[in-house]
């Protein structure tokens, strides 16, 4: 992947806004905001000039469908969630330059405007067709609002604008056996007017400057995603829908129409610029009109397609604005084996993430990021969770600052010495870490963080290798000046680290910058100052007191978060569990014939040269009989003796391989095939009536 252009002069950083329809997790953090979050912290680092802008979605179908689920109105939840993600955000350390939403006054004018410019121009196709209509409800059915089974793979359960399974997007129309999600209804189609975008217009522009123009620089999964779509044809889509929540079509003719959430959100983009620039005092245009400015937009794998086809055509057509130069999308993040879900609750939430490791938010950025998903699915689990902490930020990167400032105290007041003559493993050690800035930020800039959070571990490393091969605790005994000299050199490396570190564990560089006291230095201020000043912590420079900047995370800890997904797992189980629908009625006659007594197995034992059958003696109260059960791949025999149960005693007798079966016991089936007998809630004499 080549280097960027040198021509640029600023960048324009976006993440995918979320939908305000429930908080953040684990998978929002490890494929959009992180390596954003890194990414920028790194530019500014370097000095350059950087713009990060995010915000809340907050159309779509998806929020009223949510808010009728809560029983509130859409603007309480959007409200509610917009509250929670940033706060999520603030907490993690994602440092937007600005955060909006898109039902702020500005988003709405901001991509109205665009719309009309679109209209004005004859951009758009007006057209009435046949979509699909929801009987029940009175209302039209798109996105998802809508399901059914996507055409492209077969998945059973694919919305009407996108399916989730094989990412390809959708038109409600495509799907075979869609069904309303509103009332479950089978929607028929009825005729309305809608815009639409001919994206198949567009195709020569996409074809050159994607797929000749970026086969090199774009990761191989967004360019690959981006030439299938391109070689199987585009076709023009809709950007208007027929819904009450979203911002109104600004053209005459379109009452009760708003633009479609994929129309209006990346435009969220440029209005959230426009917000910051206003409360700034800047000019928001060069962020997005101005060809040396570099555009890169941070997304996970199901938004490619809006950000490399659908916006870019949307830009293209409106012609004032510049175009993407990079689109790293990431690909999925599961959680211990599982797709990532906030309907089944299957994640780790941000929130209740921090109420149980307080104050470990660098934990788990790092723990993400060395795992991210970036060229395939990856699996986030709480074992290699606490093993990055564990093995690699406590043993590695918090054990040699702690020894070296430790040390440092111990032996020179946490004062820094002037060094003695240099051996060559000093001079070695020094011009190393002058490479780490560079080495860094080319995995950076090739937006391989999972590299780069090697990269960083590796200067950790050396710092800790040169003080178990320097020995400083046994030199000074004999020779306290060159004792000095190694912790005068270890000292570099820790202060490289706070700040190398700071895009990656933002937390755990302040406190390390803190702790060497060193947030005044020239060093301490610019990642490339690193490769060239003769030192980063001076002789006589005094480091403040030592602190520990991780701690270790116990198996208990980690067990009670598997207990807590092994929770979720059974109640999901349990809520999805298929309940057969009811027979037919019946009279209260019919139940009476039904008699049903409260009866004790006697005995039991497994029916020979019969893999299910068990024969036991049940004391009915009535009489002792003999009941066949099919219940031997469930229960043992022996732990079936003395068991209360519920016989249906008037069965006419039927023969069962030679035995004859005078009765039935009750049973329950749970949702994963296991028996459960119905038994009475307290001991009660055999023979009593259930009824
Ligand atoms: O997939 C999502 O979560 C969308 N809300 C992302 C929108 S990105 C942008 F275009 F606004
Ligand atoms: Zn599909």
């Amino acid at each position: 992947m080549p280097q960027k252009n040198p021509a640029f002069k600023r960048t324009t950083i976006t993440a995918a806004l979320p939908y305000t329809n429930g908080p953040i997790h684990i998978g929002h953090l490890a494929g959009v905001y992180v390596p954003a979050d890194i990414y920028s912290r790194y530019l500014r680092l370097k000095g350059e000039e950087v713009l990060f802008v995010c915000g809340s979605d907050e159309h779509g179908v998806a929020i009223p469908m949510k808010a009728k689920k809560e029983g509130v109105s859409p603007q309480e939840l959007i409200d509610k969630y917009d509250g929670i993600i940033r706060k999520s955000f603030a907490d993690f350390g994602i440092a937007f330059d600005n955060y909006s939403r898109t039902s702020a006054p500005i988003h709405h004018e901001t991509a109205s405007d665009f719309f009309k410019t679109l209209h004005t121009q004859g951009d758009f196709i007006e057209e009435v067709t046949e979509q699909l209509y929801d009987p029940e409800a009175d209302q039209f059915l798109a996105d998802r609002f809508v399901t059914g089974t996507c055409p492209k793979c077969g998945y059973e359960e694919a919305y009407g604008d996108q399916c989730e399974n094989c990412g390809s997007s959708l038109n409600a129309t495509d799907l075979i056996g869609a069904k309303s999600v509103i009332s479950g209804a089978i929607p028929v189609l009825k005729s309305t007017k809608h815009w639409f975008l001919p994206l198949d217009r567009y195709e020569g522009f996409l074809k050159s400057w994607i797929l000749e123009g970026h086969r090199e620089d774009w990761k191989p999964n967004v360019y690959g995603q981006c030439k299938s779509w391109i070689d199987d044809g585009l076709k023009p889509r809709a950007v208007t829908r027929d819904l009450d929540w979203g911002i109104p079509v600004p053209v005459e003719g379109a009452e009760g129409k708003v633009l479609y959430v994929w129309f209006d959100a990346p435009i969220g983009y440029i209005s959230s610029t426009r917000e910051w620039a206003a409360r700034e005092g800047e000019d928001w245009e060069r962020w997005w009109k101005d060809p040396q400015t570099r555009l890169l937009h941070f997304i996970g794998k199901d938004n490619i397609v809006f950000h490399c086809i659908i916006f870019p055509a949307m830009l293209k057509a409106h012609g004032e604005y510049i175009l993407p130069e990079n689109v790293p999308a990431n690909e999925f993040l599961n959680l211990e084996g599982q797709k990532l879900s906030t309907s089944r609750n299957w994640a780790v939430w941000l929130h209740e993430y921090l109420e149980e490791f307080p104050g470990m938010q660098d934990v788990l950025r790092y723990a993400l990021t060395a795992n991210a998903p970036e060229t395939k699915d990856n699996d986030f689990t709480w074992k290699d969770f606490q093993a990055r902490n564990n093995n690699e930020l406590v043993a590695i990167f918090g054990n040699f600052v702690n020894r070296v400032t430790v040390l440092t105290h111990k032996y020179l007041d946490g004062r820094l010495a002037q060094p003695g003559p240099l051996t060559d493993t000093d001079r070695e050690t020094l011009e190393a870490i002058r490479t780490y800035p560079g080495k860094i930020g080319n995995s950076l800039d090739r937006f391989r963080f999972r590299e780069a959070s090697q990269d960083l571990m590796n200067l950790a490393r050396l710092g800790n290798k040169y003080l178990a091969d320097e020995e400083p605790w046994k030199v000074v005994k004999t020779d306290p000046e060159r004792a000095a000299t190694i912790l005068y050199v270890g000292m570099q490396v820790a202060a490289a680290l706070a700040v190398l570190s700071e895009p990656f564990l933002p937390f755990t560089a302040a406190k390390l910058k803190f702790l060497l006291q060193m947030d005044n230095t020239e060093a301490a201020a610019s990642w490339t100052s690193l490769s060239t000043l003769e030192t980063l912590l001076p002789a006589g420079h005094q480091i403040g007191e030592s602190q520990l900047l991780f701690r270790k995370i116990e198996d208990t800890e980690i067990q009670a978060q598997l207990e807590k997904l092994e929770a979720t797992k059974k109640s999901n189980a349990m809520n999805e569990t298929q309940v057969t629908p009811q027979k037919e009625t019946i009279t209260f006659d019919d139940f009476s014939k039904l008699d049903l007594r409260v009866g004790t197995i006697l005995e039991a034992e497994k029916m020979p040269k019969a893999d299910k059958l068990i024969v036991m003696k049940v004391d009915t109260g009535i009489d002792t009989r003999t009941i066949v059960s099919g219940i031997a791949m469930h229960f043992k025999p022996e732990e079936l003796v003395g068991k209360q149960v519920t016989v249906l005693v008037n069965l006419a007798p039927r023969p069962l391989r030679g035995v004859e079966s005078q009765g039935m016991i009750l049973l329950a089936e749970d949702h994963e095939g296991k028996l459960v007998f119905v038994t009475p809630e307290a001991a009660i004499a055999n023979g009593m009536v259930i009824r």
